[in-house]
């Protein structure tokens, strides 16, 4: 039997992740949109996965730029992910970001706890989605507390004993 869509969002939902927002530049066209489903692909050399639904306009710009950086978001950046998962602020979303330029172009969101500069080394089509694969040019990494997302929420990370 078909697995229908509220099945798969609602099965899949039960994975706590991290939140990225995946940025690219082409000439002059930044662009950024909030997403989950990133996936480290490669060590040697080191590859990582984004998909990126084929209707996102992020999409677009990684596709001509081809580059992205995945900027993993600190547990204080749940408003960007929301601005940046929101079609009608898709104009204001870098507004105020003070970003850096990185290696490839595609620029930093500061105050993130990683950032993962790539250039573009191929892609697949799966789907609704585009695979993106990127090789990882140059990281950065701050001591920071992660964001985290589970079932549609964002979460604390609790520390366990042992
Ligand atoms: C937590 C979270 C994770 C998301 N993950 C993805 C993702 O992996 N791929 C994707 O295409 N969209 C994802 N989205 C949705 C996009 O952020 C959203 O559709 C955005 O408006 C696309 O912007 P754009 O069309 O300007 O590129 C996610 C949204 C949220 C809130």
């Amino acid at each position: 039997m078909a697995v229908s869509p509220d099945e798969f969002k609602a099965s899949l939902g039960c994975r706590a992740t991290g939140v990225s927002i995946v940025t690219s530049r082409d000439g002059d066209r930044i662009h950024g949109m909030t997403c989950s489903d990133f996936a480290s692909v490669s060590l040697e050399p080191p590859l990582v996965l984004v998909s990126a639904a084929k209707t996102a306009r992020t999409l677009e710009v990684i596709l001509a730029g081809k580059c992205f950086a995945l900027n993993i978001l600190s547990a204080e950046q749940q408003d960007l992910s929301n601005l940046f998962a929101s079609k009608d602020k898709e104009d204001v979303r870098f507004q105020g970001l003070d970003t850096h330029e990185a290696v490839t172009g595609a620029p930093l969101i500061p105050g993130a706890k990683v950032n993962l500069d790539c250039t573009l080394a191929a892609t697949h089509e799966a789907g609704d989605h585009i695979l993106c694969i990127g090789q990882v040019e140059h990281v950065a990494i701050q001591e920071a507390e992660p964001l985290v997302y589970y079932q549609g929420r964002y979460r604390d990370l609790v520390l366990q004993d042992g």
